[in-house]
């Protein structure tokens, strides 16, 4: 089976300097919060932009908590993010204390569209959390128009796209503050949990590490009610190994994409918009098509992983369904959700499995 991603083929490909970094965190005796934090962290904020400060965190959820506590936000809260996205956003935005309202999505980028944006911004709204979904960025500039415009602030949550670019600028780096997932699949992955937040502002920085470990000041004293949400040695060592292949990897994502894109540009599926202004961080590569189950049925037969990111938007979750306002319009998402599906992306991706999935693809339309 051709799986759609592969994080062991990431170890495998990077695994001599990651079990050296993992037996230095091993013989120092310091297994959290330590001196590879700090080094993950100052690597991470340079990668994006020499201004910026970054803080590792347990995971991206928590990332995302963690940036509404660190700005201000809280219960009663609004922010406006997607129902196209994983699950986690919308918990993220929930463990703050806020109150989450779902946007709809615009249909080229997938990503949250600006002007269902605007129908939902009221009274109680304090920000917004585009998702840059699947690596391809939000419309970030149209985005920042309407919060400068309502005085809203601007969270991206960055766990689908790190290193991806609008007009050479790195997506995390147009907010007041971003969140990163580092889980195992990630274009950034470790062997575990991990997260990262960054930020243009040390004050928030400041805050968001004191808020990691119960709200502590440097005596260990809590001066304000907080979690705990630490980044572990092993897994920030393994990070910074893949930071220095993030761009590398992402580039041979991306030449994987531009091959499917040629060899289906024919067939009746919608395929993933690849704009010259911008760099996609093709974290998974997804396309729609009416004959969706049948396709991915047929894929399956023939050993291909195709998969769905994701079987429901937040909205159409028991847990969500009909809580969250915003839900009952939705348009572009619902028909989305009917015709998405994952095939597989990941930089290790060898050239004959990906001529397999090409073929497999147009065996079924009869090219
Ligand atoms: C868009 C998005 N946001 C947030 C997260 C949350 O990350 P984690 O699983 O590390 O908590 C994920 C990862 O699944 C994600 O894809």
């Amino acid at each position: 089976m051709i799986p759609f991603g592969d994080p062991s083929a990431s170890y495998q490909a990077h695994k001599s300097e990651i079990d050296q970094a993992i037996n230095r965190v091993l013989d120092s005796g310091w297994y959290v919060l330590g001196t590879e934090v700090d080094a993950f962290e100052e690597e991470f904020a340079s990668f994006h932009d020499k201004e910026f400060h970054a803080v590792g965190v347990a995971n991206g959820t928590d990332a995302i908590a963690l940036c509404l506590r660190g700005i201000g936000l809280g219960c009663g809260d609004e922010v406006i993010t997607p129902s196209h996205t994983a699950v986690a956003t919308v918990a993220g935005i929930e463990q703050a204390g806020c109150t989450p309202i779902l946007a709809d999505i615009d249909p080229i980028t997938r990503c949250i569209s600006p002007e269902s944006i605007e129908k939902r911004v009221g009274t109680i709204t304090r920000a917004i959390m585009p998702v840059h979904i699947y690596g391809q960025p939000a419309q970030m500039h149209k985005i920042l128009e309407i919060a400068k415009a309502n005085n809203l602030a601007v969270i991206e949550d960055c766990s689908q796209a790190h290193g991806a670019e609008i007009h050479g600028r790195k997506v995390g780096t147009f907010a007041d503050i971003a969140a990163y997932s580092c889980y195992p699949t990630k274009n950034l992955g470790g062997t575990g949990d991990g997260g990262v937040i960054l930020c243009r502002a040390k004050e928030f920085a400041e805050k968001i590490k004191s808020l990691r470990q119960y709200g502590w000041n440097e005596a260990r004293e809590s001066i304000i009610p907080g979690f705990n949400s630490r980044l572990d040695e092993v897994q920030a060592a393994i990070l910074r190994v893949k930071l220095q292949h993030l761009a590398d990897d992402n580039a041979k994502r991306r030449v994987i994409a531009l091959r499917y894109n040629q060899a289906f540009k024919k067939l009746p599926i919608t395929l993933p918009a690849l704009a010259d202004t911008e760099l996609h961080a093709m974290h998974l590569y997804v396309i729609e098509c009416d004959r969706r189950d049948e396709l991915m049925e047929y894929l399956r037969s023939h050993k291909i992983g195709a998969s769905l990111h994701y079987p429901l938007a937040v909205h159409q979750h028991t847990a969500f369904a009909q809580r969250i306002g915003g839900w009952d319009d939705l348009p572009v998402t619902d028909q989305f959700y009917k015709r998405n599906i994952t095939l597989p992306m990941y930089p290790e991706l060898s050239n004959n499995a990906v001529q397999r999935v090409i073929d497999a693809i147009r065996d079924f339309f009869q090219d």
